[in-house]
């Protein structure tokens, strides 16, 4: 491919939102032209999503897991997590901490743990409705009947990335999982109204550009409404630790293509990319992104919600991410949302 092809390509994709696999994997092995790829997701985020940033304040509720993910550092082979859970009590403290810190959604993520069955999420997410917050998910595989109640209960949005489209990797990662009941748990949470969010890990050992090009085209395909990618990070504690992982430069590539076909969702500019790069968020949020999520979550569970080496954040309290994170948004032109950003469909 040549200059004039490769510009072409980025001028496609930002005024057509529209490329085939073939386009999309040259853009994303070009290395020549990606200031103008980058300036151009820029651009389509300006313009679609403002200069808005939509901060969600994150409780890593439990790291409890029943899932053997190779490349989680939560992963129930590993022998080394200190495993704790929060009680309700906790979590709705600090959901509420996190409204005084003026963030309007907060995210409970945990590893797949059945000490909190139906009743108890049922009950945690009706209490944190009742402070105005929006609520995401992410939570894991459930079946589609414990979805309905976490949505009839309040829940506004679910994350449950792909981690990638290539089955075959998918199923070698995960053992035990199986790749077509995670495209029908994103269906059901789609049917049933939630706003879906999914998204790639980048950089596992057999992926190819190839698949992330796929990854991108699946996105759009399931007309998700957040899309969250970040690098893989190997984890000394699991069977990946001796592999490369992922790069700062490939991810935000796969984020800014991202942007460019889905002109109009929410994209976060994730922990793992500044993990990799101390400016990451700074920068990925001028390559597409308008969404961070800085962690709420206290004390000594931070460092304990180890999915990699290399975290951010894990000796800071949440009072100083919200500060650190306003100072870095603001650093840039752009200013902190006050709505609950919510997707607002404009493609
Ligand atoms: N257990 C739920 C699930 O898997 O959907 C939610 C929590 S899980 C820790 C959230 C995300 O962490 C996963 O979707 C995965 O992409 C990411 N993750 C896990 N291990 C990682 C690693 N070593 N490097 C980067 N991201 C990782
Ligand atoms: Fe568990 Fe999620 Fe980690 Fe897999 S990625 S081991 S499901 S916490
Ligand atoms: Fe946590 Fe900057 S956001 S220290």
């Amino acid at each position: 491919t040549d200059k004039k092809d490769i510009l072409a390509l980025i001028k496609k994709a930002e005024t057509t939102h529209e490329l085939t696999k073939d386009e999309i994997v040259a853009l994303l092995i070009d290395t020549e032209y990606e200031a103008e790829f980058f300036a151009a997701a820029d651009r389509v985020r300006r313009m679609y999503v403002g200069d808005e940033v939509h901060l969600r304040g994150l409780i890593e509720f439990s790291n409890t897991c029943k899932q053997n993910c190779l490349y989680c550092g939560l992963r129930r082979d590993n022998k080394k997590v200190n495993r704790y859970r929060l009680g309700p009590e906790t979590i709705l403290d600090f959901a509420t901490k996190a409204k005084s810190y003026g963030y309007r959604t907060v995210v409970l993520q945990s590893g797949e743990d059945e000490w909190f069955d139906v009743a108890a999420m049922v009950d945690i997410i009706k209490k944190i409705k009742e402070l105005g917050l929006a609520i995401t998910l992410s939570v894991g595989e459930k079946p589609r009947e414990v979805y309905q109640a976490y949505r009839d209960a309040g829940a506004d949005r679910y994350l449950l990335r792909i981690e990638t489209t290539d089955k075959a990797l998918y199923e070698k990662l995960d053992p035990g999982m199986s790749w077509d009941n995670r495209v029908k748990c994103l269906q059901d949470i789609k049917e049933l109204g939630f706003e879906l969010g999914t998204g790639s890990l980048v950089g596992i050992p057999g992926q190819t550009v190839e698949s992330l090009a796929d990854d991108v085209l699946f996105f759009k395909s399931m007309d998700a409404d957040m899309i969250g990618v970040g690098p893989f990070i190997p984890n000394p504690d699991t069977p990946l630790a001796k592999e490369a992982g992922g790069t700062f430069e490939l991810s935000t590539k796969v984020m800014a293509m991202t942007r460019l076909l889905l002109p109009d969702i929410n994209i976060p500019a994730t922990t793992a990319m500044e993990s990799l790069n101390p400016q990451g968020r700074v920068l990925a949020l001028q390559r597409g992104a308008n969404v961070v999520m800085p962690n709420v979550t206290e004390g000594e569970y931070r460092q304990l919600y180890l999915l990699y080496p290399g975290k951010i954040c894990i000796n800071d309290t949440p009072a100083h991410c919200r500060s650190c994170i306003t100072g870095k948004i603001q650093g840039i032109g752009r200013k902190v949302a006050e709505t609950h950003g919510f997707r607002v469909k404009r493609a």
